[in-house]
């Protein structure tokens, strides 16, 4: 995919729905008693995953047009033993999160995914599940294949080492199955669609602070789904609205969950034209967002923020080259185990473009403001650090090209779509 230096990106977008919650409608809808109508379902290649491996289970997925989902719940003890490994593809929310849920049924199972969901960490997983009397084994307790036999699960206290919430959600997944209640302990909040879901489907969950208690529930009980739109979707235009001159860009009906809106805030911190309005409440809260082109300046991103803008730090990284001065990003070593190691992958992507950038333990300095020049860069098979480039290689002079571009659609299918509607002019 070449794209060339943008001019200016104007219109009014609609991005894909949200990954997080679109994969817990599937779970959650197939341990519930009753139909669940799902809509603005993202139909990305993750979430595809997470379908594929509820069917397996004996789960009947209707995928409808125009981003409709129904999914015909079967109760928490409905699942049947597949009969082959069930594949996760490049999904760590669908690996993890099905982990605990898995721990609790009656069946054995094994699963896996992709080269680098083999490579991503499972103890973080198996450590607690095994606390609570799971029988569940990885690659030297660390990595996929995991293999999870039947076993009598048990409530626990466990305090989380990392602020994850795919381990947070696996963790009160198995909950679900266990002989009383789960607390888990947060080191700083994390997204609560988990929570949130559960709540809707008539189970107990209590959160005070970082402290979240499952109660297990005799049964769930299914409620329809609006997904929102992806904020760490939205995300990627907000950034190109800003840093392209002569940009007005509208993304209608965001999810801004205050777990998950730390990018608008830093964004605005920047001094980035950033105008919410149209605010409505639809299980998720959501709302339109307008950005304009701005003046930057560098910022200080660490601490409690970073599980609320996790997945955007790349393309916060491209409008941190962009700005006046420096900004510095840490606290943020979650970042080297995603999909790809992504303070590696956006220092050496940010470089080849000319960007001052250097690389520290747990994230980076950016001495923004230096002129860019468009290149060839590569994207590390990883989504966001290919949306990331496309998004600087609007702001560089001159031509780039995203190699391996077609690595979007685990997330957002029609990025590039969207971004020639908005006269992003890829080509
Ligand atoms: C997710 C949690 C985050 C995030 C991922 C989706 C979720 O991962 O990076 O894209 O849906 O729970 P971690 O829990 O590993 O931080």
């Amino acid at each position: 995919m070449k794209i060339h230096s943008s001019t200016g990106l104007h219109g009014c977008v609609t991005v894909p729905g949200d990954k997080s919650v679109s994969h817990r409608s599937v779970m959650l809808g197939a341990l519930a008693d009753g139909v669940t109508h799902v809509t603005g379902f993202l139909m990305g290649e993750d979430c595809l995953s997470t379908i594929d491996c509820f069917r397996k289970m004996g789960v009947a997925i209707e995928v409808g047009v125009d981003h409709d989902v129904t999914v015909h719940g079967v109760g928490l003890h409905g699942l049947r033993e597949p009969s082959e490994r069930l594949y996760t593809g490049n999904s760590g929310t669908t690996t993890r999160l099905i982990s605990g849920i898995l721990a609790g049924q009656a069946f054995p199972v094994s699963l896996t995914g992709d080269a680098s969901i083999e490579k991503r960490p499972m103890g973080r997983v198996i450590t607690p599940l095994r606390q609570m009397g799971a029988d569940i084994t990885g690659v030297d307790d660390k990595f996929c294949p995991l293999s999870i036999r039947p076993s009598r699960l048990h409530g626990i206290e466990y305090t989380l080492p990392v602020a994850s919430a795919q381990l947070k959600s696996a963790i009160l997944l198995a909950g679900l199955y266990a002989d009383g209640p789960t607390t888990v302990i947060e080191p700083a909040p994390s997204r609560d669609h988990t929570e949130r879901m559960l709540r809707q489907l008539g189970c107990r969950v209590e959160a005070e602070g970082c402290r979240i208690t499952v109660y297990p529930p005799e049964k769930l009980t299914a409620s329809d789904v609006a997904v929102p739109a992806d904020i760490s979707s939205a995300a990627f235009f907000l950034v190109a609205g800003a840093i392209v001159p002569n940009s007005e860009v509208t993304i209608r009906s965001v999810g801004v969950n205050p777990t998950r809106d730390g990018v608008i805030e830093v964004l605005q911190n920047m001094g980035a034209d950033i105008t919410l309005f149209n605010r409505r409440d639809d299980g998720e809260p959501v709302c339109d967002v307008t950005v304009r082109s701005s003046r930057l300046h560098g910022v200080e991103i660490g601490g409690a923020l970073i599980p609320r803008l996790i997945d955007e730090l790349p393309v916060l990284a491209v409008a941190a080259a962009f700005a006046e001065g420096e900004t510095i990003i840490r606290d943020a070593a979650e970042l080297k185990v995603k999909e790809s190691n992504r303070i590696l992958a956006m220092v050496t992507e940010l470089t080849r473009a000319g960007a001052d950038v250097t690389e520290t333990a747990d994230g980076m300095i950016i001495r923004g403001g230096k002129p860019l020049r468009g290149a060839s860069f590569e994207t590390y098979n990883d989504h966001r650090i290919a949306m990331s480039m496309a998004v600087c290689a609007l702001a560089c002079a001159g031509e780039s090209e995203i190699q391996n571009d077609a690595v979007v659609a685990i997330s957002y299918p029609d990025f590039f779509d969207t971004l020639r509607q908005l006269g992003g002019e890829p080509v």
